[in-house]
């Protein structure tokens, strides 16, 4: 399973990329603005940074909702790096959009999944990925974690190549979750990976190993 960052922080991008694990990054227009980023020149040039500290794929998402306007926008957004993806919603201009993408070799993502039927029309479409968001859906109180799992035995049935990308992660236990439903890749902030790190007999195990090698070295 792969694992993306979800922030368009530079910093926690590196923490992430440090480790050793990370296979890409996702953003959305609130990661940006919660950085500052504005105006198309800066957004871009804020990608660019993003595109050139990580090997792996970088989801670039399209503000227009119209066709035209995302086409425009894709074309640009493609030119930044090779390793971008372009992030495009769930909405009707938004499959043709995928679809555009898919005939012309560009790797999308499809955001804003939350039900099986725009998980299908989605690979129907092409899209690369496909994000559905587990935590929005349980704030309401259904089971992201469920839907991913339906897509996954969807997809497979169907053959579809499309990649499942677990999204809106809340906390560590999705992660496990997720994984364990059929998800091709997770992503969420550095904290919930982080968090599956820790366990309290680890901690304790490695006090006593330590306490013991000092007794027998002092
Ligand atoms: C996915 O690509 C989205 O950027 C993100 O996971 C949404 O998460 P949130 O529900 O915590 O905003």
């Amino acid at each position: 399973m792969k694992f993306f960052i979800d922030t368009a922080n530079l910093d926690q991008i590196a923490e992430g990329k440090e480790l050793g694990i990370l296979d890409g990054v996702t953003t959305n227009p609130s990661l940006m603005a919660k950085e500052g980023i504005s105006g198309r020149d800066n957004i871009l040039a804020h990608y660019k940074k993003i595109c050139d500290l990580v090997d792996g794929d970088v989801s670039a998402e399209v503000i227009s909702t119209d066709f035209q306007g995302m086409k425009d926008e894709l074309l640009e957004l493609k030119e930044i790096a090779p390793n971008i993806v372009i992030k495009i919603p769930m909405i009707k201009d938004g499959i043709k959009a995928l679809s555009f993408c898919r005939d012309n070799g560009i790797p999308t993502n499809c955001t804003l999944i939350f039900s099986a039927g725009q998980a299908l029309i989605a690979a129907k479409a092409g899209a690369t990925y496909i994000s559905p968001f587990i935590g929005r859906i349980d704030d309401i109180t259904w089971d992201g974690v469920e839907l991913v799992r339906q897509i996954a035995e969807m997809y497979a049935i169907q053959m579809f190549d499309t990649e499942i990308l677990a999204a809106s992660i809340r906390n560590s236990n999705h992660i496990v979750q997720a994984a364990t439903a059929g998800a091709d890749v997770v992503t969420c902030p550095l904290a919930p990976i982080l968090g599956l790190l820790k366990h309290p007999l680890t901690d304790i195990g490695l006090e006593k190993f330590l306490a013991d090698h000092h007794k027998a070295n002092a």
